[in-house]
C-alpha cells in the first residue's frame, strides 16, 4: 500500500493527515532509528515524535535513509509546556534536528502549567503555521473547555487534539464534541490502555483473522481517529500496520464502542 491509498483525514488547509501513525515515545538513540526506518518501509507515512521524546534527530536520519520522500510523508512534532515564550526557538531545533523545513503538525504537548499562558502559546503556534514552518498546528491533551478558550481568543480551531484513547476509554460525548469544533481527534496508547484479552476483542479479531491489536487500531480507523501504535519489535510494526485488508461491521463498532466505562 502507497500513502496514496492510506486511509487519511483532511486538516484545514489542504493538509491531509493518515489516520494510521507511527508512534515513537521511548523509542530513542538506535533502538528508535531501527523502529522508524522499519516502519517506512513497512508502509507507514505518518510519525509522531515530540521535542520531549528526544529522538527527533534519529527520525530525521531514518526518514532521509530511507528514501522516502518528505512531500509522501506527514511529521508531528509537539512543543514541550516548558518552552512557553521560546516557541520560535523551540521549533527551529525540531526542525533542524529532523532536517526538514517544515513539520505537517506542531502540537502543543500539554496545556501551560499557567493557564494565561495557553492563548499566547496558541498564537505562536499560529505565526509558525502561517509562516510555512508547520503545515498544521493542534494540541494535545487538552479538555473541550480548554480549545473552546483558544477558539473564542483567536477564532482559530486547532486542526488535532491528541489525547488518550481506546475502547475502554471510548465516550462518545467527547467524539462528537470534537467533531462539532471541526477538532480531528489523534488518539495516543492505544494498546497500553486496553485489555487485548477483552472476550469482545478476541471473538472480533478471530472472525477477521485478525489479532486483537490490530482490531483495536481498525475501531480507531473506522470511527476516523487518528491512531499512532508505538513498537520497536519489527514483527509488531509490520502487522500494526497491516489492518487495511478488513473493517468493522457497524454492530461489531458497537459491541468495541460498549467497552468505554
Ligand atoms: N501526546 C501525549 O502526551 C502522548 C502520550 C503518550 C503517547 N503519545 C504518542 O502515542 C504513541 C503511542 O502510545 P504509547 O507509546 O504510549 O503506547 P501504545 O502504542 O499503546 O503501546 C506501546 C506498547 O505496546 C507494545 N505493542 C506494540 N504493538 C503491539 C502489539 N501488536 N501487540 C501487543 N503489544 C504491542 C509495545 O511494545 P514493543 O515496543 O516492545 O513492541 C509497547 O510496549 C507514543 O509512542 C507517542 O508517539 C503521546
Amino acid at each position: 500500500m502507497t500513502s496514496v491509498d492510506q486511509l487519511t483525514v483532511p486538516l484545514a488547509g489542504d493538509v491531509r493527515m493518515p489516520l494510521l501513525g507511527f508512534g515513537t515515545w521511548q523509542a530513542t538513540g538506535q533502538a528508535g532509528y531501527d523502529a522508524v526506518l522499519a516502519a517506512l518501509d513497512a508502509g507507514y507515512r505518518h510519525i509522531d515524535t515530540a521535542t520531549m521524546y528526544g529522538n527527533e534527530r534519529e527520525v530525521g536520519r531514518a526518514v532521509r535513509e530511507s528514501g522516502v520522500r518528505r512531500e509522501d510523508l506527514f511529521i508531528t512534532t509537539k512543543l514541550p509546556p516548558e518552552r512557553v515564550g521560546r516557541e520560535r526557538e523551540t521549533i527551529e531545533e525540531s526542525l533542524r534536528a529532523l532536517d526538514t523545513d517544515h513539520v505537517d503538525l506542531w502540537l502543543i504537548h500539554w496545556p501551560p502549567a499557567t493557564p494565561g499562558d495557553s492563548i499566547p502559546t496558541w498564537r505562536e503556534l499560529l505565526a509558525a503555521r502561517d509562516e510555512g514552518l508547520a503545515r498544521a498546528v493542534g494540541v494535545s491533551n487538552y479538555s473541550v473547555s480548554q480549545i473552546d478558550e483558544l477558539i473564542q481568543a483567536t477564532e482559530e480551531t486547532p486542526a488535532v487534539n491528541q489525547i488518550r484513547w481506546s475502547p475502554t476509554l471510548y465516550d462518545r460525548r467527547t467524539h462528537a464534541a470534537h467533531r462539532d469544533r471541526g477538532v480531528v481527534l489523534e488518539g495516543y496508547s492505544p494498546f497500553k490502555t486496553s485489555d487485548l484479552s477483552d472476550p469482545v476483542l478476541t471473538r472480533i479479531a478471530a472472525a477477521h483473522d485478525a489479532s486483537p491489536a490490530q482490531v483495536v487500531l481498525r475501531w480507531h480507523i473506522d470511527h476516523e481517529i487518528v491512531v499512532i501504535p508505538k513498537s520497536v519489535t519489527p514483527e509488531r510494526i509490520r502487522a500494526n500496520f497491516d489492518v487495511f485488508g478488513f473493517s468493522l461491521t457497524a454492530e461489531e463498532m458497537r459491541d468495541i464502542d460498549a467497552l468505554g466505562r
